[in-house]
């Protein structure tokens, strides 16, 4: 007889997951790594483990798959931060290699993160529908700059966040994926198509389980997803194309790009007309320009909208640091962060343990100024603190 010995291949920086019974299937684990999590509708068994490093989504699917998903999720980071972290893929040579129980991928638990089910309210996504086409929409177009073709894009194969008051998606099944160098306009419309039926399937079963009827699902809501990611796709890849000379307008197309999130990689003038024009074609990364500046600063991977927020915090604070000049502003935000972010989020962790720390810093934020608006003057960080805290903190929106 075989020894049944996995063949497992992980990532430095995470366990080896060798304690865990790979001779069973995950369905009969019983293992005290074992945790719950919220989870999603899916296919394939799934598990969480819980280590000193952290948590670890367990998925059994054919070992083939198990190492394509683990390459494509691998390829994307670095280049978004919207997908989930591949962290290793794992063979059990002794089965035979049509079942699913044969391999596993490992993926980092997307902390603070839920299904889509937990933002319904009714037959569909009542006020938060809004912020979820955006956010689902944003995505797509992301992926997709990337030269991502996803080949499954539903709402069951996302995560969400709240990211301020907007929602963060995040991509964590990529079965059927394919990472081009460039995504055609065939490929981009393919995957629109699939995206736009996955979702009409899935808004149906939402109405059903609400014993609603089928007219009365949210059936247009995949057609809107579509329709925001073509104005978003059109936004961020049309070239411009300028009086040469007209500095400027080079300056707020970046600075619209980056209004929107994304960070811009490289920039492209191209003469044009015998020269009195120029092209100006822009290659658009990930949708983490804020994100990235606040890590210089911070260190801490932040989400971007959460980021974008938290930078209006030391935007605020640059005066009272100095923070007029360019290394007067680099000597602001170094004191920022000692003085104030870093304390108040120390705080804020040891209040409330188990809530994303960031979140709660954007829901103190919100309430200070609605403290600052209320009493039409600022009001110092202890005060607007200790007010919010006698408030039982509250959230910019529900928090999960
Ligand atoms: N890295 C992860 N972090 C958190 N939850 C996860 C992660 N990976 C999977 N899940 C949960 O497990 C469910 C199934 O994952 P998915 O990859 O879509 O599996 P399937 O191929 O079976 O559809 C998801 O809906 C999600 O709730
Ligand atoms: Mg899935």
């Amino acid at each position: 007889m075989t020894k049944r010995t996995p063949r497992i291949h992980t990532r430095e920086g995470h366990p080896d997951f060798v304690d865990l019974d790979w001779t069973s299937p995950i369905r009969e684990w019983t293992s005290d790594r074992l945790v719950e999590m919220p989870e999603g509708l899916h296919r394939h068994e799934i598990v969480f483990v819980a280590y000193d490093e952290g948590v670890y989504a367990i998925k059994e699917i054919l070992p083939r798959l198990a190492r394509h998903e683990y390459t494509m999720l691998r390829t994307m980071e670095g280049r978004t931060r919207h997908t989930a972290t591949a962290v290793g893929h794992v063979e059990r040579p002794w089965v035979d290699d049509d079942l699913d129980w044969a391999g596993a991928v490992i993926t980092k638990y997307v902390s603070h993160a839920f299904p889509y089910r937990h933002l319904i309210s009714g037959i569909g996504f009542g006020e938060r529908r809004d912020a979820l086409l955006d956010a689902f929409a944003g995505l797509l177009v992301e992926l997709h700059l990337n030269g991502f073709f996803w080949g499954d894009c539903s709402l069951s194969n996302v995560l969400y966040r709240w990211d301020a008051s907007s929602i963060e998606a995040i991509m964590i099944d990529a079965e059927t994926s394919e990472i081009y160098d460039r995504i055609s306009g065939g490929q981009r419309w393919n995957d629109l198509e699939i995206m736009q039926l996955n979702v009409a399937g899935e808004m149906g079963d939402i109405a059903a389980e609400q014993g609603a009827s089928l007219d009365e699902a949210d059936l247009a809501l995949g057609e809107e997803i579509a329709g925001r990611y073509r104005s978003l796709w059109k936004e961020l890849t049309t070239s411009l194309v300028v009086t040469a000379g007209d500095h400027f307008r080079i300056r707020q197309r970046i600075a619209r790009l980056h209004g929107l999130g994304f960070a811009v990689d490289d920039i492209d003038l191209i003469p044009v007309d015998g020269g009195t024009n120029v092209k100006i074609r822009v290659k658009v990364g990930g949708r983490q320009y804020h994100s990235e500046r606040l890590r210089e600063i911070t260190g801490m991977d932040i989400s971007e909208n959460q980021a974008r927020v938290i930078l209006s915090d030391l935007a605020y604070h640059d005066p009272k640091f100095g923070g007029t000049t360019a290394t007067g502003k680099n000597v602001a935000a170094m004191k920022w962060r000692s003085t104030v972010f870093e304390p108040l989020v120390a705080q804020i962790v040891d209040l409330l343990p188990g809530r994303d720390p960031y979140q709660a810093y954007c829901d103190y934020l919100g309430f200070r100024l609605a403290m600052a608006i209320d009493r039409d003057a600022d009001i110092r960080n202890d005060e607007a603190f200790a007010a919010w805290r006698d408030a039982n903190f509250p959230g910019l929106r529900e928090v999960v």
